[in-house]
């Protein structure tokens, strides 16, 4: 049976924010050390100790922003430590991650030039769980302020003249945990306390991102829009947060201790997989409908800064490292959340899978001993969906049912597409979750004739199957014949386990 679908290209729709295409980055295992930063004197090719290779795969995605230094890692993070001649800066232990040594060598003058080679907008995490606001206003004071200061006479001493552009600012992460174990009610307070000094200097304005929810706990979100609401939104600028985040991993497993293998499963737990990440759907809707109530005119933006799959670490490695290897599998939990973050365009202001390099769900591995550089099933969809960056969202309405399957107590749809518009051209992503059955989708192009087709098709033979340095490209995106246009129709054949970018000239 042939699922049918329509699409009115010619309609208009929210625009997906660029930055929900964003990425992580936290000190934690082999994210930094290893992953970004190789120092200066590594025989890997580097500018200013940071890996080339990594830089020019991100530039590639057209990688919006990059979060840093945490996680968990920014509570603990004490920014002075990182500043300054490497060889002096004090050693701290890193107590979240694997009780290591932090020798602070990858620091602010490090990550900004990051952001730079990357041509990536920085999104800082400060310090509030046991931070002071002294500490993070100067934070803000030594990157942004032009002219005479304090902080801005510090930062050209270590070397830098200009003030950095910075826009997005986090207070704090997971307040509700590692952050700090507060009560949403004494967090909320906090962070207006700690959003109010942190100041705009010159032209250079503040986002700030107070740190939300975990999951659905939908009463926080509820806490932080009350705090919102009290003051008036149009004061936010000056006084609180212009958005609150959200963490939503995707976890699977009867127990933390048994999230499960990355690699080692069965086609149970792959569908117990998707349907876990299928809920993101559940969890966007569900804040955002908390959100309409206190901010009907959506001007409060919602940033789910930490996605993606949770697994057992790889056998034989650090568990403080979260370091996991990625399949085909991850590949289709990412292509089913851009549907969704899509859909929520109104909304959905950023997002942020973590992490970048070598840990969780991971766009890019690095082999400890080689140094080889290995691009995930992950990094394939990223690559493939970069033309939904800024785009119109379309609606994709459905005719026909769509297959689903039960899956414990939900209903794992196994079709997912979403589309947008931008510059001319049509882009639809579709992915297909049925371990085993193939599906046809034929879609109604309504509002203008699409030409010039081209399609993309990232699957593998098994689910399990993935990238390694001996084997590279295993899981990779390959040019896709199995799609035809015909007077306005779109037919698109999907195999098992696949997911299809397809684009075209309207
Ligand atoms: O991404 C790993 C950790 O997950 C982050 O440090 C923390 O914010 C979350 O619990």
């Amino acid at each position: 049976m042939t699922l049918e679908a329509v699409i009115n290209v010619d309609l208009d729709g929210p625009r997906i924010n660029r930055h929900v295409y964003g990425h992580f980055a936290e000190h934690l295992g082999r994210c930094i050390y290893g992953g970004f930063y190789v120092g200066e004197d590594s025989g890997v090719p580097n500018r200013a100790g940071i890996r080339l290779d990594v830089v020019e795969a991100l530039r590639d995605l057209d990688i919006p922003n990059l979060r840093w230094p945490g996680g968990c890692f920014a509570d603990e993070y004490h920014w002075r430590d990182g500043i300054g001649p490497r060889d002096e800066r004090p050693v701290m232990i890193n107590t979240h991650w694997g009780n290591v040594e932090e020798n602070n060598h990858f620091g602010t003058h490090e990550f900004m030039t990051l952001c730079e080679l990357l041509g990536a907008e920085p999104y800082i995490s400060g310090n509030v769980g046991s931070g002071t606001v002294r500490e993070m206003s100067e934070w803000v004071e030594y990157l942004t302020r032009d002219g005479d200061s304090p902080m801005a006479r510090l930062r050209k001493a270590n070397g830098r003249d200009q003030p950095w552009p910075v826009r997005f600012w986090g207070l704090g992460n997971e307040a509700w945990g590692c952050g700090g174990n507060m009560t949403a009610e004494h967090y909320a307070q906090e962070a207006r306390r700690y959003g109010t000094y942190c100041r705009d200097y010159g032209d250079n304005k503040l986002y700030k991102i107070a740190a939300g929810a975990n999951s659905d706990d939908y009463a926080w979100t509820e806490t932080l829009m009350k705090q919102v609401g009290h003051l008036g939104c149009q004061h936010i600028r000056s006084t609180g947060y212009h958005a609150l985040s959200v963490h939503y991993y995707t976890i699977t497993g009867p127990t933390w201790e048994e999230k499960g293998s990355a690699t080692v499963f069965d086609t149970g737990e792959y569908y117990t997989t998707m349907a876990a990440a299928a809920r993101i759907e559940e969890i966007l809707a569900g804040h955002a409908a908390v959100m309409d109530c206190y901010d009907p005119t959506r001007s409060v933006g919602l940033v789910l800064d930490e996605w993606g799959t949770w697994f057992d670490v790889a056998r034989g490695t650090n568990p403080g490292f979260l370091y996991q290897q990625n399949t085909l599998r991850d590949a289709l939990v990412a292509s089913v959340h851009f549907d969704v973050f899509h859909r929520h365009a109104d909304r959905l202001v950023m997002a942020n899978i973590a992490q970048t390099v070598n840990v969780l769900q991971a766009m890019i591995l690095t082999d400890p001993d080689t140094k080889a550089m290995v691009l995930t099933p992950t990094y394939h969809v990223f690559r493939m969906n970069r033309g939904h960056q800024d785009a119109t969202s379309l609606r994709v309405d459905f005719r026909t049912p769509l297959p689903s399957r039960p899956v414990g107590d939900a209903t794992l749809t196994t079709i997912s597409v979403s589309a947008s518009r931008k510059d001319g051209r049509l882009l639809v992503s579709l992915s297909n979750l049925d371990a085993s059955a193939p599906a046809d989708v034929e879609i109604d192009l309504r509002g203008g004739a699409v030409d010039e087709v081209e399609a993309l098709i990232l699957t593998s033979e098994a689910i399990q199957d993935h990238n390694t340095p001996q084997a590279p490209s295993v899981v990779a995106p390959r040019p896709y014949d199995g799609v035809s246009v015909t007077g306005g129709r779109l037919r698109v054949r999907l195999p098992a386990h696949s997911f299809v970018t397809v684009s075209g000239s309207l």
